[in-house]
C-alpha cells in the first residue's frame, strides 16, 4: 500500500483542549507542540519523507499580543530542543513563510537550525511559521514576472520605449508579448514557490473539526487528498495517525483519470 510522500497537517484545537480542561491557551499550545514531537517519531518510522506543520498564519498575528508572543517563545524552544533529535535521526528541518517579519530571536534559531540540518536525508520537516497560501502565491508571481522584466536585453528595450515616449499601450503590448515569447507556464510560477523542490502534499490532515484551509497550500493542494478528525490537536495520538494512514491508502486518486487507466 502506498503511502503519502508528503504529509501536511493544520494542527488545530489547541486552544478548544486548553479551555476544555480549565487551563490557560497558552498550555494548550504547549500540549500541541509535544503532539508534534510525536508525529515527528511517527513519520520517521513510516519513512515519509516530507512532513509539514502549519503552525501560525499570517492570519494569527490578529490573536491577544500575549498569545502571540508565548507562541514564537515555544517555537524558539522547541527548534532548540528538538535540534539534537533532527540531527541524530537525519532531519532537514525547513520553513515556508515570510521570515523577515518574525521576531528576530526567531528568525535566528529558525535559521540556525535550517543550516546545521541541511545534509538531513531522512525527513524533511517543514515548519510554516507567518505562512499564507495567497502570500506564497503572490510572492511567486512577482518573482517570476520580475525575472522576466529584469532579462538584460528586455530592460534594455523597455528603456529605449519609454525614451522614445511610446504610447503606453505600446510598452503594455511588448510587455504581454514578452510572455508568448518565454511561453510563460505553470513551471515559472512553482518556481518561485518558497521551497520548489518539494513535492505537493498528498495528504492533508486537518484536527479539531473544522473543515476549511485556512489559507494553507493553496496552490499546492490541488490534488492533495483531505482528512478531518474531530479530535483536538493535543489529543492526536500515534493512533490516530495510524487511522488517518489507513483512510488515505484506501484513497483512488484519479488526477482526472478514469479507473480503468489507474494500473497503468
Ligand atoms: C492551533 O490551535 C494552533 C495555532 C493556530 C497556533 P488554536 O490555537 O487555533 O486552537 P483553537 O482553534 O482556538 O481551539
Ligand atoms: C489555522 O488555524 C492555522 C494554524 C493551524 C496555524 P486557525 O485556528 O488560525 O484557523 P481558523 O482561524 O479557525 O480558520
Ligand atoms: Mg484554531
Amino acid at each position: 500500500m502506498t503511502l503519502p510522500r508528503h504529509i501536511a497537517i493544520i494542527m488545530d484545537g489547541n486552544g478548544r483542549w486548553a479551555t476544555q480542561k480549565g487551563l490557560s491557551r497558552s498550555e494548550g499550545h504547549l500540549a500541541g507542540a509535544k503532539t508534534v514531537e510525536v508525529l515527528i517519531k511517527e513519520c520517521l518510522r513510516h519513512k515519509i519523507p516530507h512532513l509539514s506543520l502549519y503552525a501560525f498564519s499570517t492570519e494569527n498575528w490578529n490573536r491577544p499580543q500575549e498569545e502571540v508572543d508565548y507562541l514564537f517563545e515555544l517555537f524558539c524552544q522547541f527548534i532548540k530542543s528538538e535540534l539534537p533529535l533532527m540531527l541524530q535521526e537525519g532531519i532537514r528541518f525547513s520553513m515556508i513563510g515570510e521570515k523577515s517579519k518574525l521576531p528576530p530571536s526567531a528568525q535566528t534559531a529558525l535559521e540556525h537550525a535550517i543550516s546545521e540540518t541541511k545534509k538531513g536525508n531522512n525527513l524533511e520537516l517543514i515548519l510554516a511559521i507567518n505562512y499564507s497560501g495567497t502570500q506564497e502565491i503572490l510572492h511567486a508571481v512577482r518573482q517570476s514576472v520580475s525575472e522576466i522584466l529584469l532579462q538584460k536585453e528586455q530592460k534594455a528595450y523597455i528603456q529605449n520605449l519609454i525614451n522614445d515616449k511610446k504610447s503606453s499601450e505600446d510598452i503594455l503590448s511588448y510587455l504581454t508579448s514578452l510572455f508568448d515569447d518565454i511561453h510563460y507556464t505553470e513551471q515559472n510560477l512553482r518556481n518561485n514557490l518558497y521551497l520548489p523542490d518539494l513535492p505537493d502534499p498528498d495528504f492533508i490532515i486537518r484536527t479539531s473539526g473544522e473543515l476549511r484551509l485556512s489559507n494553507f497550500y493553496l496552490l499546492q493542494a490541488a490534488y492533495s487528498e483531505f482528512y478531518f478528525t474531530d479530535t483536538l490537536w493535543p489529543d492526536f495520538s500515534a493512533r490516530d495517525f495510524e487511522k488517518a494512514l489507513l483512510a488515505y491508502q484506501n484513497r483512488k486518486r484519479r488526477f482526472g483519470k478514469i479507473d480503468e487507466q489507474l494500473d497503468q
